[in-house]
């Protein structure tokens, strides 16, 4: 009998519809009691579970990846920061190009720690800042979050700078000590037809073979670990404390470039939701049919054949939030979010404490979902803030609060 028929069977078995996998249960049942069992058998195992199930295979960091550091502006945002933009070609030149927009508080004295994420709408849009190259992407048409009619043709013009700056307070998060960092999500990859035809994948066909094919949320993720490899040639930045953020559909790449690539020292999820921080099993928000219909590209193939399985499902999103312990994660919810399900999204990050709390991490200080608008940290944080699925200032402070908490010196 195979390996992967077996664990097939013990999960059929040994979990009942509804039932949560436990995460510090083993595929072959053992019992996960120590840290260093956690670390040499059930992560690993995890990892490979959600690689081959869920997110699929990448092509890790490629050898012929080049960065070229294209702008050093030392007197940026009237003086307050340095803007830095770096080209990354991780196929070499010429060839696909991501640019990744960082901008570091001027006058520090040691290297900063970062705040790192993927943007919807180019770097452009979230700062009107002229410096800022405009992206030669495509841009959707519409959004309700952005006003997008200096969008031409689905290509940016400068009409288009600072149309997403009410999700990215810039300056704010400079002032708080932290750099910033973040790519426009169609540099990294296609999120529309005909989908791996743009950005990255071109370069990998090779992983397009199989069920567990590169995926978009997995070239996402991967794209933020190669933002990273960059961020540690910069010595203004602390690449130790660097946190990666994501909203949305991007908060579901956030996480799993969190849970995979243990560089990253934290891991805010802003509304990430279903394939995010929400759990599937509870049958409550956007469901996997919906999921892997509406958007058949952003996980992997293999992912298909859950649709209609959300409740016996024989994994869940509490154990990607797990894979982040010891290193904090706060998952933040709406209240009316309800595709993201906010009560889900705390059961998830609740039942992602056990293996926190093994690896000597604080875990999520609340026994049953928080008042809306409270927010709780840990090493586990977590809120529901009024309001609908967006990017609020309320948002922000929360993290920035963790970040201080968990990233800054005392
Ligand atoms: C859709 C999708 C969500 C996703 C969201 C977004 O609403 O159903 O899963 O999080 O788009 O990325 O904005």
């Amino acid at each position: 009998m195979s390996g992967r028929f077996l664990s097939l069977l013990f999960f059929a078995t040994a979990l009942h519809a509804g039932e949560l996998a436990d995460p510090l249960v083993a595929n072959d049942g053992t019992k996960i009691a120590t840290a260093a069992q956690w670390r040499d058998h059930r992560r690993p195992e995890l990892i490979e579970l959600f690689t081959r199930e869920m997110y699929g295979r990448n092509p890790g960091r490629p050898e012929k990846m080049i960065f070229e550091v294209f702008d050093r502006d030392t007197k940026a945002l009237e003086g307050k920061a340095t803007r830095i933009q770096i080209a990354l070609f991780p196929g070499g030149k010429p060839g696909p190009r991501i640019d990744l927009l960082v901008y570091v508080p001027s006058g520090v004295q040691a290297p900063v720690p970062a705040i790192l994420g993927l943007n919807f709408w180019g770097n452009h849009a979230i700062h009107k800042d002229p410096g800022i190259r405009l992206t030669e992407s495509w841009i959707e048409g519409r959004t309700s979050y952005a006003d997008l009619t200096g969008v031409r043709d689905h290509k940016a013009t400068d009409a288009a700078r600072g149309v997403n700056a009410n999700h990215w307070p810039v300056e704010e998060i400079i002032s708080r000590g932290y750099a910033l960092a973040t790519m426009y999500r169609e540099d990294v990859a296609a999120d529309h037809e005909p989908y791996f035809g743009s950005g990255v994948h071109p370069l990998f066909p090779q992983l397009q073979q199989g069920d567990d094919n590169f995926s978009t949320i997995g070239a996402w993720a991967w794209s933020l670990s190669r933002a990273l490899d960059a961020l540690e040639k910069e010595p203004l930045i602390d690449s130790k404390r660097v946190a990666v953020f994501g909203f949305s559909r991007l908060g579901k790449a956030a996480l799993w470039a969190g849970a995979s690539d243990e560089r990253f020292a934290m891991v805010l999820s802003n509304e990430s939701g279903a394939g995010g921080a929400k759990l599937f099993h509870r049958g409550v928000g956007e469901s996997i049919e919906r999921l892997t219909t509406v958007f058949p590209h952003w996980y992997a193939r293999s992912f298909k054949k859950y649709a209609g399985k959300d409740k016996e499902l024989p994994f869940d999103q509490h154990l990607v939030i797990s894979l982040v312990a010891p290193r904090p994660v706060y998952v933040g919810s709406a209240q009316e979010d309800t595709y993201a399900d906010a009560e889900g999204e705390f059961a998830a990050a609740k039942a992602a404490e056990p293996v926190f709390r093994l690896l000597g991490a604080e875990g999520l200080p609340a026994d049953t979902w928080p008042a809306v608008g409270v927010s709780v940290q840990g090493g586990i944080g977590y809120h529901v803030r009024p309001g609908k699925h967006d990017v609020l200032p309320f948002d922000w402070q929360q993290y920035l609060l963790f970040g201080d908490k968990h990233l800054k010196p005392r």
